[in-house]
């Protein structure tokens, strides 16, 4: 839902100094990925178009962070000195076509529960009321370092003061300024050119600008937002880990809400990108991460790691399952303690058990691998069924290699596969057979060193230890 006339930009060139972090406040992790993916997944919903992210601190951080955690159309604005907030809309909007008039939307890359429906209502509201500018406030018990909405008897809004240089009087007012604001653009253009120092903090504020429109007598809108939880900033650790569990507890319950059984929802960490169907049953100690697709029925006993992988209907994910960047076709049993890294692709009901590792691997419908196995680097036909700690030799020490098996095969217990090597349909390997070259279809293979016996020997080693202990059958 592109809207031509709205473009944004998004204000994130602050290092946030009460984090005491290197990083820029933007790039910390909420919710499973860099704060600023939130901000700008909300301005994104709106169909604003671009949207610029003026970037100071980290800015090559900041910039590689956005893209990689948005489908928006950004574009990236330096703001090369922190002067102020009005300072850094100015290096956004020197972004924009200079022929863009519509209406530019500005926020914050470090207000993270800001809600898509909200910045939908606001910008609404600013086009029914006809203002020049809008603004979002919100009424705050305590307002403490805000910029206060300062109104007159009318109620229209004369200016936003900040608490370092308001009066007693206007640091009475509960009504503060969110950092959200929508604008013409032609305003915002001639009113950011005549922005001035003059206050305490010697910064350029983007707020005068609500003094700047009144003195030209144009309509200025605060629009008071319902919820001032949308709102919260980040300024601390503490604080980020407080919405965190806000996330995660909103995470879950509409989860909970579509039909997913979380058995113990203070330890479900699942992140919101995740899709997950109905009648599926997470049990205790479980994170899903990145963008999980869980298909119906799924039943994920507990203790499980999952990130970016694709689960299909039924699957059963049996205690101490790691994965990453996967897919598990229906009908699948893994685990316990099963441990599947990137490009593993399981056709179907597969079945991966205890103590087995997979790494791009891929298993036709129906193949197993139940116990104390490595397959990487492989290509499995339908049906096999790889016995108990099989390894495929993928590495020489420089280069990764091949293995690849044919259907309906069974691959005896301890097989060694030395990549790069093909093992055609319908093979039957005896187990302990280290695999060198290719094996045809239909073949039965091994490399047995022919079993040898020595009748009596354990009497004579026995004795030649002067142990009595008697051997089994034997005569007294
Ligand atoms: C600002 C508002 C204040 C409002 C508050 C809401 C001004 C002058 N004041 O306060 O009225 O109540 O937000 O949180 O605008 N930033 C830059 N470049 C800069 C300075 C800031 O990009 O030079 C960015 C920061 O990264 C941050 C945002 O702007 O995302 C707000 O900066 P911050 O210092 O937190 O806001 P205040 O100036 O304290
Ligand atoms: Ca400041």
């Amino acid at each position: 839902m592109e809207n031509s006339n709205l473009a944004a930009i998004v204000l994130a060139a602050g290092l946030g100094t009460r984090m005491r972090s290197k990083h820029a406040k933007v790039l910390h992790a909420l919710g499973g990925a860099p704060m600023i993916a939130r901000s700008l997944r909300a301005i994104n919903a709106l169909g604003a178009r671009p949207i610029v992210v003026v970037v100071g601190h980290q800015a090559s951080e900041v910039e590689a962070a956005a893209r990689a955690n948005s489908d928006a159309h950004l574009a990236f604005a330096l703001q090369p000195d922190l002067k102020g907030t009005g300072d850094s809309t100015r290096c956004g909007l020197e972004s924009l076509p200079v022929e863009f008039s519509g209406d530019v939307l500005i926020g914050y890359g470090d207000v993270p529960m800001i809600t898509a429906e909200t910045l939908r209502a606001f910008h609404a509201a600013h086009h029914q009321s006809r203002a020049t500018l809008s603004l979002i406030s919100v009424r705050l018990d305590n307002p403490s370092a805000y910029g206060r909405v300062v109104r007159d008897e009318a109620g229209k809004v004369q200016a936003i003061v900040e608490a370092r240089d308001a009066s007693s009087a206007e640091r009475a007012i509960d009504e503060i300024n969110t950092g959200f604001y929508c604008a013409d653009a032609k305003f915002l253009r001639a009113a950011l050119a005549e922005l001035k120092p003059n206050n305490v903090q010697g910064e350029y504020y983007l707020t005068d600008i609500v003094m700047i429109a009144r003195g030209r007598g144009l309509e200025v809108n605060a629009w008071v937002a319902k919820d001032p939880a949308e709102f919260a900033g980040i300024n601390s650790r503490e604080e980020l880990a407080n919405m965190e569990a806000q996330i995660r507890e909103q995470t879950n319950r509409k989860l909970m809400a579509a039909g997913v059984t979380l058995v113990d929802p203070a330890t479900a960490y699942i992140s919101e990108q995740a899709e997950i169907a109905a009648d599926v049953v997470i049990g205790p100690n479980v994170q899903i991460l990145g963008k999980c697709r869980i298909g119906e029925g799924v039943q994920i006993d507990g203790t499980a790691w999952l990130k970016d992988v694709e689960i299909g209907p039924r699957c059963h994910l049996k205690i101490g399952v790691r994965a990453e960047e996967c897919r598990i076709g229906e009908d699948s049993d893994i685990g316990p303690f099963a441990h599947l890294r990137a490009g593993t692709d399981l056709e179907g009901h597969n079945r991966i058990g205890n103590f087995v590792e997979t790494k791009k691997a891929r298993l036709g419908r129906g193949s197993k691998a139940s116990h104390l196995s490595y397959l990487g680097d492989a290509v499995i036909g339908r049906d096999t069924n790889v016995g108990c700690g099989v390894i495929t030799v993928n590495y020489d020490g420089y280069e990764k290699h091949e293995t690849r098996i044919g259907d309906r095969c069974m691959v005896g217990c301890d097989t060694q596969l030395i990549a790069p090597v093909t093992v055609g349909s319908d093979v039957y390997v005896a187990s302990g057979t280290t695999i060198i070259r290719e094996v045809k279809n239909g073949a039965l293979v091994m490399s047995h060193h022919p079993q040898r016996e020595k009748s009596g020997w354990m009497r004579s080693w026995r004795d030649r230890h002067n142990d009595p202990t008697p051997v089994e059958g034997e005569s007294k």
